[in-house]
């Protein structure tokens, strides 16, 4: 089957079957490797990006329900210069990050946190963030770094919009 898709700003045709998950689509089809597969049972949150301005894990959706979405994956998140989203920079500036196998899902939770509640305090962060697992981190820094690419968010307006 044919599913249309908005991927990145970009319209994308794929062509998949019917059972194909959506992050095999962003994978496999579209080849936007960023997003990664650490479970494939929806509780690890590696595969998470952004659908229809709120976060979703891909591993729970099939390509087929996503026709027609507006999509976007880590890959579409720096600015068209390639300087890095806010939350980027932060995860970068305060280590919130090891193996980086998390990583990409947990920037593109803590965007879509960041934009429903640029002000969470950090329990509401350890909260929002709970569906997102590293095995690495210790999630003190990860913390340490939503709360900065929060504020950075918030300075830089237009950085809420993916990409700008
Ligand atoms: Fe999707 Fe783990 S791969 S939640
Ligand atoms: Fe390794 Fe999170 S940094 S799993």
């Amino acid at each position: 089957m044919q599913v249309q898709l908005k991927v990145n700003g970009k319209s994308v045709s794929v062509d998949c079957p019917p059972n194909t998950l959506l992050v095999q689509a962003i994978r496999e089809n579209l080849r936007l490797t960023g997003t990664h597969v650490g479970c494939d049972t929806a509780q690890c949150g590696a595969c998470t990006v952004i659908m229809n301005g709120r976060s979703i894990k891909s591993c729970n959706v099939l390509a087929a329900q996503a026709e027609g979405a507006d999509i976007t994956t880590i890959e579409g998140l720096a600015a068209a210069d390639g300087s890095m989203h806010p939350m980027q920079a932060a995860f970068k500036d305060c280590h919130g990050l090891q193996c980086g196998y998390c990583t990409t899902g947990m920037v593109m939770s803590a965007v879509d946190l960041c934009t429903r509640h640029p002000h969470a305090s950090e329990s509401e962060i350890r909260e929002q963030l709970e569906g997102n697992i590293c095995r690495c981190t210790g999630y003190q820094n990860i913390v340490k770094a939503v709360h900065q690419g929060a504020a950075a968010m918030a300075h830089d307006k237009a950085a809420i919009a993916y990409g700008a």
